[in-house]
């Protein structure tokens, strides 16, 4: 007996899966068992190179959801509506979901849980985060025995493709989100991308799974790339580090609370500059890569290609197949107990820190006068908010954006307390030889 399995799109994602499940061979049998039964598509009439049956193409979504001989719903639409409605239609139904949507499940993930578990069924998002990286399971399953102490990643590989290509190139940010667009690796609407925004939907979810509460999405501190210079980018490789798109969600405290207490979080997304030898570093092009802390493990990183059809269709039909799985081990009986761990059940509540009370080293380009004192006097301003300084460094000017007789000055500073960082700055900017705290960026 097959499994029927109904898709919701068949954009490059759900071609990409449309794709394994007509084409079985070589790979584990439980994938022969799935059966395509309907398929909701905007334009039925349009030519597709996939030999798929023209019968099973509709363009009505719930019909799709509401077939009987669709067991299995997998969303890949995108967006928020009508795909949010679409899953809540599915759990309703008592249907299992395998969904990509990571805008839907980091704005209504509670909802949608809710839904799931009163309805019993699953909902499985593995490739919400990371394309074809595994990183959903390992948080619920693999890494369920540790204290996670932080997760960070490069999430979005849009945003690393552009930035490697400015550190590679020294090319200005907006030039090569055109080559980038033009090479269709960048949407024709970047905003979700280079503003942090899909970066931020991610590690929602990620911090929702690694700590076991959610997550709210409307409260990470974002920052995208889209104001980030090239200069910065060549200062931050002369000084030994490189600069990335870093997502992060770190515990604070000991990591045990009190019975019932709120976990505080510190969440964020923002442009980073990383040591050389850190293991996000190396992670080039459109590749994304995860770095999770735990205890006991340490730290495992997970790395590969974040987004694309095979990639993504790799991680879908991995859900379908872990749904395909527990139904033949419990007989296709619906209404089976949920196992906790792949059902993912929240056991405890998140909450996020005041940004201000973060710890972290930061680097500054500070336009100045190029004139005895100054960086004594920068020094000063740091020295009394209690700011330690690392290093200290005066760049030849590049011409652009600095006055004649002007100055270059890049500081890092190291791990200091929000609050005082931004009170040092404060104090360097009514300096009257500083024209312009001109980049601000946090460095691990
Ligand atoms: N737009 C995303 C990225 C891929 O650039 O990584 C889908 O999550």
């Amino acid at each position: 007996m097959t499994i029927g399995v109904g898709l919701l799109g068949l954009g490059t994602v759900g071609a990409g899966v449309a794709a394994i499940l007509l084409g079985p061979e070589g790979r584990h049998p439980l994938v022969a068992e799935l059966e395509l039964k309907r398929v909701a598509v905007r334009d039925p009439a349009r030519a597709r190179p996939l030999a798929l049956d023209p019968a099973l193409l509709t363009s009505n979504a719930e019909a799709v959801v509401d077939d009987p001989a669709v067991e299995i719903v997998v969303e890949l639409i995108g967006g928020l509506e009508p795909a949010r409605s679409l899953i809540l239609r599915a759990i309703a139904a008592g249907k299992p979901v395998v969904t990509a949507n990571k805008a839907v499940i980091a704005r209504y993930g509670e909802e949608i849980a809710a839904a799931a578990a009163e309805q019993g069924v699953y909902v499985l998002i593995e490739a919400a985060v990371g394309g074809g990286i595994p990183i959903i399971e390992p948080l619920k399953q693999s890494l369920g025995g540790n204290r996670i102490q932080r997760v960070s990643g490069i999430i979005n590989g849009t945003t690393n493709y552009i930035l490697s290509r400015m550190a590679d190139e020294g090319a200005a940010y907006g030039d090569v989100l055109a080559d980038a667009q033009r090479l269709g690796y960048a949407e024709a609407d970047p905003a979700a991308d280079v503003q942090g925004g899909d970066a931020a939907d991610k590690i929602a979810i990620l911090a929702g799974l690694a700590y076991g509460g959610a997550v709210p999405r409307s409260a990470i501190a974002t920052e995208g790339i889209d104001r980030l210079q090239a200069r910065d980018v060549a200062y931050a490789a002369q000084l030994g580090f490189v600069v990335k798109l870093v997502a992060t969600a770190e515990r604070l405290g000991d990591g045990v609370e009190e019975p019932g207490a709120a976990i505080p979080l510190d969440v964020r997304v923002h442009p980073t500059l990383l040591p050389k030898h850190h293991p996000l570093a190396g992670v080039h092009g459109v590749n994304n890569a995860i770095l999770v802390e735990g205890d006991p493990v340490g730290q495992v990183m997970f790395y590969g290609p974040g987004a694309g059809a095979g990639p993504t269709a790799s991680a879908v039909v991995a859900d379908i197949l872990n749904i395909a799985g527990i139904r033949r081990a419990t007989g296709n009986q619906a209404g089976a107990p949920l196992d906790p761990l792949l059902a993912a059940s929240s056991w405890r509540r998140c909450r996020l820190v005041d940004g201000s009370t973060s710890r972290h080293r930061n680097y500054v380009r500070l336009q100045t006068r190029d004139q005895a004192g100054v960086i004594g006097r920068i020094g000063t301003c740091f020295g009394d908010a209690g700011v330690s300084i690392q290093s200290i460094v005066q760049f030849e000017g590049q011409g652009d954006g600095i006055e004649a007789g002007g100055a270059e000055i890049v500081v890092i500073t190291h791990e200091v307390e929000e609050g005082r960082f931004r009170a040092a700055l404060a104090a360097i900017e009514a300096l009257t030889e500083v024209e312009a705290v001109a980049a601000c960026l946090r460095t691990l």
